[in-house]
């Protein structure tokens, strides 16, 4: 029996093209969810829209501060893993409901499979590189979605475990552009696309006024799936209303994946502090501003093609403004592809079949 371990809007996304590889496969499998994300449309859309089953069990780990959330995943888990005894746990990406995975599969001694092994930004205040830390440490396969995850890996003495499989977000990305027609809908209206939701832009009050004085300098229409963490923020602070009056910004529920494709793949550029938005902006062909001063995926930074920059920061915001004005819809065949074909599943699959663990 293979586990999956997801709670998150990402880990949907991570997890319904390997799923599906493996039941290709005839593999038995079953999903936990840690409830770290429970609105419907930050849950139940994905399952519907990406065909995966439901889960077997929903441990309700959702809210509170990172020890209080990770704390209930992992006594949640470790009981449904004694109970189910499985022999492989996949775990995905970085957040809270990862790294209870990995401690608690870890300690009842069964072998965890990373996918999304290895990014790093270097810098230990970023909530999410702990996870990932820990996670890529206490885990026996690990699969990088490109080459500088797995030389991160290889620095860090974990290179034998590890290998590159392109990233499985683009397998995802894939089968829902091909199957949107209306995608390729000529004389679109060409919009800016944000997403905002890190805890290093939400949990400030002078951070998120500057993040919307910039949205407002940008003159263009601007269609944002609001995550309900920023909602919440936005409206302890009092800026909930400013927020929602800013003529050029269009704050929307979040979407489903279909819908974030079709926005994506209308966008002349995208705005965000996500991980997963900033490099799915090389598959849809917008370039990307991005929220944060982190090392966020090397190569596309290096290529111009995402350009980091502090909101705060009075001249980093003004270099931004010149570039998100710039911005233009990127033709298929000058985007840059460093994360794989688009057959990431395939490759885990196979590599776990070749090392044994399946
Ligand atoms: C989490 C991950 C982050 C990932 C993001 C994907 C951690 C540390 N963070 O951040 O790495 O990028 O998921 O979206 O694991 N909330 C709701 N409804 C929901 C989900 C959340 O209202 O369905 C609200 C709650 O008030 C909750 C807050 O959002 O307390 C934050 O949720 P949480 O899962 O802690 O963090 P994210 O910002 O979603
Ligand atoms: N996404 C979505 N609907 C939305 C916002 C994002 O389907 O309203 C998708 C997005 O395209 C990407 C994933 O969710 O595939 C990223 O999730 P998020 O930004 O929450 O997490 P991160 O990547 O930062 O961990």
């Amino acid at each position: 029996m293979i586990t999956h371990i997801v709670g998150n809007r990402p880990q949907f996304i991570k997890l319904a093209p390997l799923y599906h590889e493996l039941e290709r496969g005839g593999y038995e499998q079953n999903i936990i969810h840690s409830g770290q994300h429970y609105d419907e449309n930050m849950s139940d859309v994905f399952f519907e829209e990406l065909g995966i089953p439901a889960p077997s069990v929903n441990l309700s780990a959702g809210g509170g501060s990172h020890a209080q959330m990770t704390a209930k995943t992992m006594v949640g888990l470790e009981k449904e893993l004694v109970k189910r005894k499985p022999d492989l746990v996949i775990l995905y990406g970085d957040t809270n409901t990862t790294l209870a995975g990995a401690v608690t599969a870890a300690k009842l001694c069964i072998p965890i499979a990373h996918v999304e092994a290895g990014p790093r930004v270097h810098d230990k205040s970023n909530p999410e590189e702990c996870n990932r830390i820990v996670t890529d440490h206490l885990s026996d396969v690990l699969f990088s979605p490109d080459a500088i995850s797995f030389q991160n890996l290889e620095r860090e003495g974990l290179g034998k475990k590890a290998c590159i499989t392109g990233d499985i977000m683009y397998d995802t990305y894939l089968s829902i552009a091909a199957k949107s027609v209306e995608n390729r809908d000529a004389g679109q209206e060409e919009i800016v696309v944000m997403t905002w939701h890190r805890q290093e832009n939400t949990a400030d009050r002078g951070r998120m006024e500057s993040i919307l004085d910039l949205i407002e300098k940008l003159e263009s229409r601007v269609v944002c799936p609001l995550h309900p963490r920023t909602r919440k923020c936005l409206k302890q602070f009092g800026l909930l209303e400013r927020a929602e009056t800013i003529p050029n910004l269009e704050i929307i529920e979040p979407v489903g994946y279909t819908e974030m494709v079709r926005l994506m793949n209308s966008a002349r550029l995208i705005l965000t502090d996500s991980g997963g938005v900033s490099k799915e902006s090389s598959y849809a062909g917008a370039k990307c501003l991005f929220m944060l001063e982190l090392d966020v995926w090397e190569d596309l930074v290096r290529d111009n093609w995402i350009h980091k920059f502090d909101p705060e920061n009075t001249a980093s915001a003004e270099e931004a403004l010149v570039f998100a004005k710039k911005a233009q819809r990127v033709a298929q065949a000058d985007r840059p592809s460093y994360y794989g074909n688009g057959h990431a599943a395939a490759k885990m699959v196979q590599e776990l079949e070749n090392r044994s663990f399946i």
